[in-house]
């Protein structure tokens, strides 16, 4: 079942992001799986995504919600079987899509075999405690000692995902083959987890304090370090190579490294796209939007939330969430859609206490069951689902169906028509509070302040943030427009 599709990795436009917990559940068991992606994918078909790139499915204890690997050929029995997944592959060609899964190399489970059996895959202190001062990412020491006793193992993350030695070739060798395997049955492409910790430094030193406060958001624990040792090592090249080499030249690959745009060189040298987390991260006014664009990579992955962080309307502000999906879908590229921004979601409350929070690190809130109609639990289950199903202000996916001037139909019609766009991106000078992009012969503005400004002079309209026909002298605060130049 090798893919057909050869088109190069860069000409994926826009890719939908499925968390597969809480897309849909066919079971009744409370959680998304495979099969319920399957019967959903007309609805991200419609939406005209070129790509759907799920969160990782393989078998995991979960610490981390399946970012936490414990067998990279195996789907997870919460998900379904091998042959569930063919059949989604299937389904994805069969409507023009392609299928991406999540690899997540930096790290595996700490009850992976490899674990257990191939220590030497693995970092370890060379003294009884924590090597240097390096830490991990959800808080605390990036050292923990093996509850086996054979010392102190490093983890970027959870103290249950000990990293990989990228310096070891039987890594790099056992990823090739994962990645060999999935493209033999079929899948297009990978979103590639943490590329940025991949190599570390060999003499593990410590890492400085640090001089400026960091570039992009972090735990502001880590704040206090220059993370010069840990990650972003010159030599990650090394490693990318190896998965570009396992994965082929035709498979599309997208590195999540968390770094700012300036450094993705040496990561783009061999992925189609990396993500711009400073376009994620900057707040919603014309400067710091002006920066994250004009120092955006020119292979950018555009994201503007994931699983990981909160969601559009309360990152941007509700009243801007339109003018969000506006400046997404016709930057040029590929864009990336999380499930359910394109029915403007927001925050759910996370677990209903009680129970304990799902993700220790606060981000069940961003990760909420769809809701596809007005039906009891939305329909995403029948049973209990495992996190609340709250619907979007602007309705399910039924109602906004019904709706002309719903956000769904918005992401539709931006989608089509950035089908339509050429290249070029050209961020012009305007009016303080209205960001203007020339993108070819297409003009693209948005009032991202908090007064009425003058609509910039434009050609004809294409598509207005609140309807398809509304044409003025002013954009309100959050209201934007595409238009001829
Ligand atoms: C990435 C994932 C995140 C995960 C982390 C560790 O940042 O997006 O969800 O917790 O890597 O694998």
């Amino acid at each position: 079942m090798k893919s057909t599709w050869s088109g190069g990795g860069a000409d994926v436009g826009v890719v939908y992001q499925v968390y597969p917990r809480s897309f849909q559940d066919s079971t009744g068991d409370g959680e998304g799986d495979l099969r319920g992606i399957l019967a959903r994918l007309d609805h991200v078909r419609d939406l005209g995504a070129d790509a759907l790139w799920t969160s990782p499915i393989n078998v995991s204890p979960f610490a981390d919600g399946g970012y936490d690997v414990a067998d990279y050929t195996a789907v997870d029995p919460r998900f379904g079987t091998m042959a569930d997944l063919d059949a989604l592959i299937a389904g994805t060609h069969e409507r023009g899509m392609k299928l991406l899964l999540d690899l997540v190399p930096c790290h595996t489970s700490i009850e992976h075999p490899w674990f257990r059996d191939h220590p030497e895959r693995y970092i370890w202190s060379p003294t009884d405690g924590p090597a240097n001062n390096w830490l991990a990412s959800f808080g605390g020491g990036a050292w923990s000692p093996d509850p086996g006793g054979r010392g102190w193992y490093l983890h970027s993350f959870y103290p249950q995902q000990p990293d990989l030695d990228w310096h070891n070739p039987a890594v790099a060798s056992a990823f090739a083959q994962v990645l060999g395997f999935w493209r033999e049955r079929g899948v297009d492409g990978f979103r590639l987890d943490a590329i940025d910790r991949l190599r570390k430094d060999r003499e593990l030193r410590d890492e400085p304090p640090a001089a400026h406060p960091p570039r992009l958001p972090e735990q502001p624990e880590l704040d206090r370090l220059e993370h010069t040792r840990s990650r972003d090592q010159p030599d990650v090249g090394a490693a990318l190579a190896a998965l570009r080499a396992g994965a082929g030249d035709d498979a599309f690959l997208v590195g999540e490294a968390y770094v700012p745009s300036d450094r993705l060189g040496r990561y783009l040298e061999h992925l189609d796209r990396c993500f711009c987390f400073e376009l994620l991260h900057a707040d919603w006014r014309p400067g710091p939007l002006r920066e994250a664009l004009s120092r955006a990579p020119e292979r950018a992955a555009w994201v503007l939330s994931n699983h990981d962080h909160p969601r559009l309307p309360n990152r941007v502000g509700a009243a801007n969430a339109r003018a969000a999906a506006l400046l997404l879908l016709t930057l040029p590229g590929t864009a990336v859609v999380y499930q359910g921004d394109e029915l403007g979601m927001a925050d759910g409350p996370g677990r209903t206490p009680p129970a304990p929070p799902d993700d220790r690190f606060g981000r069940d809130p961003y990760r909420h069951p769809m809701a596809w109609d007005t039906a009891r639990n939305g329909s995403f289950t029948t049973g209990d689902p495992w996190l609340a199903v709250v619907r979007p202000s602007g309705g399910s996916v039924a109602e906004q169906e019904r709706d002309p001037g719903s956000m769904l139909h918005l992401y539709r019609d931006l989608i089509a028509l950035r089908r339509t766009l050429g290249p070029g991106l050209e961020v012009l000078d305007s009016r303080e509070n209205v960001l203007l992009v020339r993108r070819g012969e297409h003009l693209v503005a948005l009032n991202v302040g908090d007064e009425p400004e003058p609509a910039p002079a434009a050609g004809e309209l294409l598509r207005h943030t609140h309807g398809p026909a509304r044409v003025g002298d002013t954009l309100a605060p959050g209201e934007g427009f595409i238009a001829r130049a």
